[in-house]
């Protein structure tokens, strides 16, 4: 029997990931979700392109500080300040990465950086060497890759690795790919490059027609070493390959792929719902792996089947991802040790500190409502944990509201400005209902004019007292914020869903960044 391959796993949700659009994180966001990926195991982080804008070489330049045992990769384009400007933030890295990247496609050479081939192959091997001279783990990407000419692929990717990359990924920007396609440009690579055996050939697909997997899964197949995907399978347009998915079709057909990766499945649901809350982008029901129906049977006969022997109708166990069998976990009695318990169980650290806040809140949920649900639990924590320098945050309300009237609504925030924190209150009597009076009213206190794109509520648990989940929204010159509140009193969880937008657009993470496809 051949043996198992160990594929590496390349997580770029917080570079190619944040590139969805409205799913743009904070600092601390981006350090907490950096964290949980090192606890799930992925073998390298792509952490951000660290000239796109100050807020994200600082933010690479947390993780790399913040992280032990893990790569942390940076993404430069092939000229000297990014690459330099890369390093910057990496250098304080365990194990540090440069990801060097340049379109080599006939479309791109032509339209977008009007070079020859030979000029391609120039850009590419000054890049390379550049960030060598920085760092002995280079990545270099060929842009585009899926769709450039095989030969001037494999004279690219043989110049980059006598350069000094030591990983070669090869991405399907467009998502054009198709299995077999993409199966045959890695085949191709290992037949024709003299010097492959000298770097890991890695994967990058994005998700157009739908099969960023499975061309992941073909690249492997044909001999890729590292598969590069985000969680949930967020990205650009249509994403990129899932990672949940890839990890979890080479686990459960290890009989077909020899191939495995390092990854804890079990935290796979834990990292999936804090992405999801930090990035305001929900996961489809029916989402593969960490999707609520994921293993969920409807049918009388499955249900039957389930209850005689459940490999009948699973391929997996849903603990093996990470969903609890019972999701009933605490109430009011519960102490500071089950709550501490529950939370590492669901894969987050917690300091004392932050556990005795997160305590606290609990004991005042638990209050108003009599079971707290795992799903209330990690709400709980992320409100608590995720909160960086919140400019604007909610401290009460009073509202008259009657049918066919225009509601009335008195609302107290708080600014935690250059001088300290101050309250401001106003009152303001329009709008059509409740909501939108609260909107108006927080929109006078901040003084920000935006237009609400949209508005969602839903249940965070189960029961007439379950809390309730507001997503917003919100346009403001142009760009979109997206906000998340939670709380028993749904116009509350509304004012902290748009408040939480309103300080996204104060501390503004994503202005003035590059594209990184020009
Ligand atoms: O999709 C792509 O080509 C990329 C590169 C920067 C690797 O994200
Ligand atoms: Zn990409």
């Amino acid at each position: 029997m051949a043996d198992t391959r160990t594929i590496r796993v390349f997580d770029t949700t917080l570079r190619d990931g944040e590139q969805s659009p409205g799913a743009s994180m904070n600092l601390a966001e981006k350090v907490e979700i950096a964290q949980a990926l090192a606890d799930l195991g992925v073998d390298i982080i792509e952490a951000g392109f660290p000239i796109a804008s100050p807020g994200d070489f600082e933010a690479v330049r947390a993780v790399a500080g913040a992280i032990r045992g893990t790569t942390v990769c940076g993404l430069a384009r092939c000229n000297d300040a990014d690459i330099d400007r890369a390093w910057e933030s990496l250098k304080c890295a365990e194990h540090p990465r440069i990801h060097v990247f340049l379109a080599t496609s006939a479309i791109h050479r032509e339209f977008k950086l009007k070079m020859d081939m030979d000029e391609i192959v120039a850009r590419a091997v000054a890049g390379v060497r550049r960030a060598a001279g920085y760092c002995d783990d280079v990545e270099f990407s060929p842009e585009d890759a899926a769709r450039t000419e095989p030969d001037f692929l494999c004279r690219v990717v043989e110049a980059a690795i006598a350069a000094g990359a030591t990983t070669v990924n090869i991405p399907d920007t467009v998502g054009y790919a198709t299995p077999t396609h993409m199966g045959g440009v890695i085949r191709n690579l290992r037949e024709r490059v003299p010097n492959i055996d000298k770097a890991i050939i890695s994967v990058h697909c994005h998700n157009d027609l739908g099969l960023a997997v499975a061309n992941s899964l073909a690249a492997v197949e044909n001999g890729a070493g590292q598969v590069e995907c985000t969680i949930n399978g967020i990205g650009e347009r249509a994403g990129n390959c899932s990672l949940e998915e890839v990890v979890m079709a080479l686990r459960t057909r290890g009989d077909f792929y020899h191939a495995d990766t390092k990854v804890v499945s079990q935290r796979l649901v834990p990292v999936s719902r804090l992405v999801s809350n930090v990035t305001g982008l929900q996961v489809q029901r029916n989402k593969a792996i960490v999707g609520r129906n994921a293993f969920a049977h409807e049918a009388g006969i499955h249900q039957d089947g389930m209850l005689k022997e459940p490999r009948t109708y699973e391929i997996m166990r849903p603990a093996d991802v990470g969903f609890t069998s019972t999701d009933l976990v605490l109430g009011k009695h519960s102490g500071r040790v089950a709550l501490a318990d529950r939370a590492r169980t669901m894969g987050y650290r917690l300091t004392a500190e932050q556990l005795q806040d997160v305590f606290e809140n609990f004991k005042k949920l638990a209050d108003k409502k009599k079971e707290i649900y795992d799903s209330d639990i990690a709400s709980l924590i992320e409100q608590q944990i995720l909160v960086e320098t919140e400019a604007w945050s909610f401290v009460s309300y009073e509202m008259a509201t009657h049918t066919g009237q225009t509601p009335r609504v008195t609302l107290k925030l708080q600014h935690d400005g250059a001088a300290g924190p101050k309250e401001v209150t106003t009152t303001v009597q329009a709008g059509d209902g409740p909501v939108d009076a609260m909107f108006l009213a927080i929109e006078e206190l901040t003084g920000y004019q935006v237009q609400c794109r949209s508005f969602g509520v839903q249940s965070v648990s189960v029961g007439k007292d379950a809390q309730g989940e507001v997503l917003v929204e919100l346009e403001h010159q142009g760009r979109r914020y997206k906000g998340r509140g939670v709380s028993t009193d749904s116009v509350e969880a509304s004012a902290r869903a748009f408040l939480n937008a309103i300080n996204r657009i104060e501390t503004g993470p994503q202005q003035d960044k590059i594209d990184v496809y020009k």
